[in-house]
């Protein structure tokens, strides 16, 4: 399975605070936005992964996150020259993908709780897999309905009269077929290649699957500065409560047996005194400890 973090987009919701740094690079409470749905691609055991943003942000990434090779992972970075839609994805990245499955999560989304997408991902066999989830404002979002045995009947893109209350999140599991069915297709009316379409043909093909998430799943949208206060509150909750970090990159890559402890302790050496250094020691000891 191929991964894409697409981390482009104009974050004019987010203004000043994407006058000068992408929204995907604004923090989360303790690290910047970008690592959790990073996070969430390492803990499904995504090696490849082809990070999409705007040719003024790539640079930035790049700096952030290198090769890969301190996540266990390897990247591939691609440009999106103006915002023309989540399903633009699939064509900038053609040759990444080449004859594999992918997954493409939104650098904005912020997923915690359970192994529904791990599951999904060890599970998938072809068509397309995407999820559902119960929100308050289902018109924001593309949105599923559902007959009374709980298949997908429709999906239809920020609808004004919502049939149902589940979203869509940001997270696509496609077969290959993604490719060819993207470049079958038009600009929507706000000139965008939309992966609602995508989802569309799928279903009309019979190949949608659609995974509802349950009540204990958090998904977080950051792309407002309610949100993303409201995303940064939450994380710091569940991180001093439990006294475990959301959306670390290189504890779910040693958890996966990407990186070894031998790497994530050389790893660790190059971070500089704070508290995200402390937290991966302590991994570490914790790690030494049980092995004895
Ligand atoms: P949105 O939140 O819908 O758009 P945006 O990020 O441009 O924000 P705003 O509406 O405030 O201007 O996009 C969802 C995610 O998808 C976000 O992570 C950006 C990304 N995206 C792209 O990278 N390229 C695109 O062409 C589009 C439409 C979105």
């Amino acid at each position: 399975m191929k991964g894409i973090i697409l981390a482009g987009g104009a974050g004019s919701r987010l203004y000043p605070l994407t006058l000068v740094a992408s929204k995907q690079l604004q923090p989360v409470y303790d690290k910047p936005m970008v690592y959790y749905p990073l996070t969430t691609l390492i803990e499904g055991g995504v090696r490849e992964i082809c990070l999409i943003s705007t040719p003024h942000d790539l640079p930035r990434f790049k700096q952030l996150l290198g090769d890969g090779s301190r996540f266990g992972v390897k990247f591939d970075y691609r440009e999106q020259a103006k915002p023309e839609g989540i399903a633009q994805a699939f064509l900038i990245a053609e040759s990444f993908i080449a004859r594999d499955p992918v997954t493409l999560i939104l650098g904005d989304n912020i997923f915690y709780g359970g192994d529904t997408f791990q599951r999904a991902f060890d599970e998938f066999k072809s068509g397309a897999t995407i999820f559902g989830y119960h929100v308050l404002d289902p018109e924001r979002y593309g949105v599923v309905e559902f007959d009374a045995e709980g298949v997908a009947v429709s999906i239809e893109e920020k609808p004004k009269q919502p049939k149902s209350s589940y979203a869509v999140p940001g997270l696509y599991i496609y077969d290959n077929q993604v490719v060819e069915i993207t470049k079958s297709m038009k600009p929507s009316a706000r000139g965008e290649l939309e992966i609602t379409s995508v989802n569309v043909e799928y279903l009309r093909r019979k190949e949608l699957h659609v995974v509802r998430l349950n009540r204990g799943f958090a998904w977080l949208d950051a792309g407002t500065s309610s949100s993303l206060h409201e995303a940064s509150a939450y994380v710091q909750t569940i991180e001093k409560r439990a006294g475990i970090k959301i959306g670390c990159p290189e504890e779910a890559a040693f958890h996966r047996g990407q990186l070894s402890l031998d790497n994530l302790e050389s790893v660790v050496t190059s971070i500089p005194n704070c508290e995200y250094r402390q937290y991966l020691q302590n991994v570490i000891s914790e790690a030494r400890r049980l092995a004895k």
